[in-house]
């Protein structure tokens, strides 16, 4: 599945209760959703191999290293507005490398399920093929993949090319045969703001202005969405 997550989705998913499951936000973003999300494609995993790439802080590992043998695949070095210093969580192995380096420390199949929130977008377009070939090599057979990325969408008269162009290699592992699409994919044609979609607060693009000030122009006529990819390791 490669999809543009909304507001029905959202809704339900805070009707059935997963919001309860992790730690309330101290300000309500995004990352909001998307952890939702990425719960209820986890959440019935038990006794189950499940590495987080990028976690930095994870607010879901906490709860899914309570059933779960868990990792997260970071660096911790501050990049990309990730934490410079190493976080322990109880049952969590820290393993400092990326994804998409094909390193030895994650051996390959060694996963059951890997997913990210917030990481996809920062690997370069260049980078990405390498990064989807990693994780279908550290999964298992049958493994399953999960991104929510974020993607920034113009209305219909503004310029969504790039969003457009990222589509396209998101589509990439399905078209070539490494995962299975659970459920439709996102054509980049598509790529363009839709009231029906979830989307960052204000105020909460004002704070990244203030992180990130070479996307302020972007953020001042874009909304910044999330999608959701979803594939079975072939
Ligand atoms: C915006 S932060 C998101 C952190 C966390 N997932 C969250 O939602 O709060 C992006 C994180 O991705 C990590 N990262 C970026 N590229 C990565 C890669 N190829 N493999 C593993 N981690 C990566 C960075 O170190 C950073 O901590």
């Amino acid at each position: 599945m490669l999809s543009i997550v909304d507001k029905e989705t959202y809704w339900k998913l805070v009707d059935v209760g997963y919001e309860r499951l992790i730690p309330k936000p101290e300000i309500w973003h995004l990352k909001s959703v998307q952890d939702l999300v990425a719960l209820s494609v986890l959440q019935h995993c038990e006794d189950e191999s499940i590495a987080e790439i990028g976690g930095g802080a994870s607010r879901l590992l906490p709860f899914l290293a309570k059933r779960n043998q868990c990792a997260n695949i970071e660096e911790f070095r501050g990049e990309n507005g990730g934490p410079s210093s190493e976080i322990v969580i109880e049952n969590v192995e820290n393993i400092s490398t990326k994804i998409g380096e094909f390193s030895e420390l994650v051996e390959s199949e060694s996963f059951d399920t890997v997913f990210s929130i917030s990481v996809v977008e920062h690997v370069g377009s260049d980078r990405l093929k390498g990064f989807f070939r990693d994780c279908h090599r550290i999964l298992r057979p049958g493994g399953i993949m999960c991104h929510l990325i974020d993607i920034y969408l113009e209305d219909v008269n503004g310029d969504n090319r790039y969003a457009s162009s990222r589509i396209e290699l998101y589509r990439e592992p399905f078209e070539t045969g490494l995962f299975e699409a659970k459920g439709d994919l996102l054509v980049s044609k598509e790529a363009v703001f839709s009231t029906r979609y979830v989307t960052n607060p204000d105020n909460v693009m004002m704070l990244w202005n203030r992180s990130a000030p070479h996307l302020v122009e972007k953020r001042q006529c874009a909304q910044s969405c999330s999608l959701l990819m979803l594939g079975v390791k072939i």
